[in-house]
């Protein structure tokens, strides 16, 4: 309590400080605004020190305005984005909404300082990629953006990007979540003909994780054979290990010292909410995931060029890390990375957390066989519909929290068939069991398929992936 009241003065004091500057900076000495300036940054670093404090005693990470509560899921690293209004916490390693409809996603647009992925760009995607949207976007899935319009311009004037997107290979099986920016990128490959990068953060897992290198090594081999199944063109995608690939590239090793030359262990602190005690390796990790963006990193596939534009497809949780490498571009002298951000696939239990590897109740994996995927939908998939079958004759189901029906409009690409079950559920004419049944129905084959399609692939074909080599890329 006394650390939150401290706290809160600590911030008062910073905010009539900067409010006093700025009004004496337009007639104010210098010597003011160097005292002025001592002032702000001893009170920040006070400031600082009680955040520590204040979450060393509640667990917690200090809110203003919210006082700690019993129940709140408390982020390994603290939230780089929380909302008092809302609760919602999105970061890299949580995802959890105030609501039983899920993260309120135009108000992380608002938050994070993206764009919404509105009817005119859909058009304009259709328009330069001469292709009809891909289900994620007409469905909004993909529903957020930085610098589209700039990909698409240049595009267009015939200069061409490339994709970077990733994985952290934490465990051998990855779930039905973890495809949907690689079912994605997929299609932004064939339908642009360009060439990606797919960065396998094997020592992210290893400094966060309880895993041996080794560990963590062979999930990488493991979870690119998963990638490659989705049906990535060989001539076009360049999968690396981060374990292997900065010893043996020194231009991407020096993209990453540049990255730390010129962020602070301060700017990493507020992004990601680090603490003192956090390892060095995690401190300064985020400039590992930042430099694929830089095309410079790769000159196998670009030939030194330091100017191809790069567009990274992934879900929201890991904007925290390309905002930090935006900012940081244009002062090294490098293109900032555009970006396309889906929603989370939610947890069977309910939108208001994403599927998560390490709770195996929550996932449908890869590895699922038919009659898991079954028991796991009839089982723990949270139902929008009511208690009693008279009771859901007569008002209906409601698809917004139905976790049966949010699977569907991932998955089932026939805009009617989907539209003629959505009116069906909310009329009540569709049952919870039947609904579960078509869901079941559509993720049985599509995960069978998906291990015939793993089964091919061979640890030659993830070595010719693995290998620094050119690409076929039009410049
Ligand atoms: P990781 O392994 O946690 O996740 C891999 C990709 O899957 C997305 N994702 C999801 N998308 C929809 N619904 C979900 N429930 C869900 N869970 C995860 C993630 O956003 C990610 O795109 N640090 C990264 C690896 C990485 C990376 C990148 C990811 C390195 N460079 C560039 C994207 C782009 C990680 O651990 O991802």
């Amino acid at each position: 309590q006394s650390s939150k009241k401290k706290i809160g003065q600590c911030v008062q004091a910073i905010n009539s400080t900067l409010i006093l500057t700025s009004k004496q900076n337009k007639k104010g000495s210098h010597t003011q605004i160097l005292i002025k300036k001592a002032e702000i940054d001893a009170a920040v670093q006070l400031l600082l020190k009680l955040k520590v404090d204040y979450k060393q005693m509640t667990g917690q990470d200090y809110k203003a305005g919210c006082p700690p509560s019993e129940n709140l899921i408390v982020s390994n690293n603290g939230p780089a984005a929380d909302d008092c209004d809302g609760e919602d916490l999105v970061d890299p390693w949580n995802v959890s909404a105030s609501s039983t409809k899920g993260v309120d996603y135009d108000k992380l647009i608002v938050r994070f300082g993206s764009s919404k992925i509105d009817k005119e760009l859909l058009e304009r995607i259709e328009k330069v990629s001469g292709q009809r949207a891909h289900h994620f976007l007409r469905r909004g899935i993909f529903f957020s953006h930085r610098d589209m319009h700039q990909i698409l311009d240049a595009y267009e004037k015939h200069k061409s990007f490339y994709l970077y997107t990733g994985r952290g290979p934490s465990s051998e099986a990855m779930h039905v979540g973890h495809l949907i920016p690689f079912i994605f990128t997929k299609w932004l490959q064939d339908v642009f003909d360009i060439p990606l990068v797919i960065q396998m953060t094997d020592d992210e897992k290893y400094l966060w994780k309880d895993l041996t290198l080794e560990e963590c090594h062979r999930f990488t081999v493991e979870n690119a054979k998963d990638i490659i199944a989705c049906g990535f063109d060989v001539n076009k995608t360049f999968i690396f290990s981060d374990l292997d690939y900065m010893g043996a590239s020194p231009q991407f090793y020096r993209n990453v010292v540049k990255v730390q030359k010129h962020v602070t262990f301060n700017q990493v602190k507020g992004i990601f909410g680090f603490t003192d005690s956090d390892c060095i390796g995690k401190i300064s990790f985020p400039a590992i995931q930042a430099a694929p963006s830089f095309s410079s990193s790769f000159p196998q596939i670009f030939g030194g060029k330091k100017d191809v534009p790069c567009l990274i497809p992934c879900a929201i949780d890991q904007d925290p890390y390309f905002r930090m490498t935006r900012d940081v571009a244009p002062r090294i002298g490098l293109l900032k990375p555009a970006l396309l951000h889906s929603t989370f696939f939610p947890a069977l239990q309910g939108a208001q957390t994403k599927m998560s590897a390490s709770d195996p109740n929550s996932s449908i994996f890869l590895t699922d066989t038919p009659k898991q995927i079954k028991n796991k939908v009839n089982k723990h998939a949270f139902s929008g519909g009511k208690d009693t079958v008279e009771e859901h004759r007569k008002y209906g189901g409601n698809t917004e929290v139905d976790v049966s029906f949010l699977y569907l409009t991932f998955f089932l690409e026939d805009d009617e068939k989907l539209e003629k079950i959505k009116e069906d559920y909310t009329s009540g004419a569709l049952l919870t069991g039947e609904l579960k049944k078509i869901l079941i129905e559509t993720l049985q084959p599509m995960i069978a398929q998906h291990q015939e399609r793993r089964k091919q692939v061979t640890d030659e074909m993830v070595q010719q992936f693995m290998t620094p080599r050119p690409l076929n890329f039009k410049f």
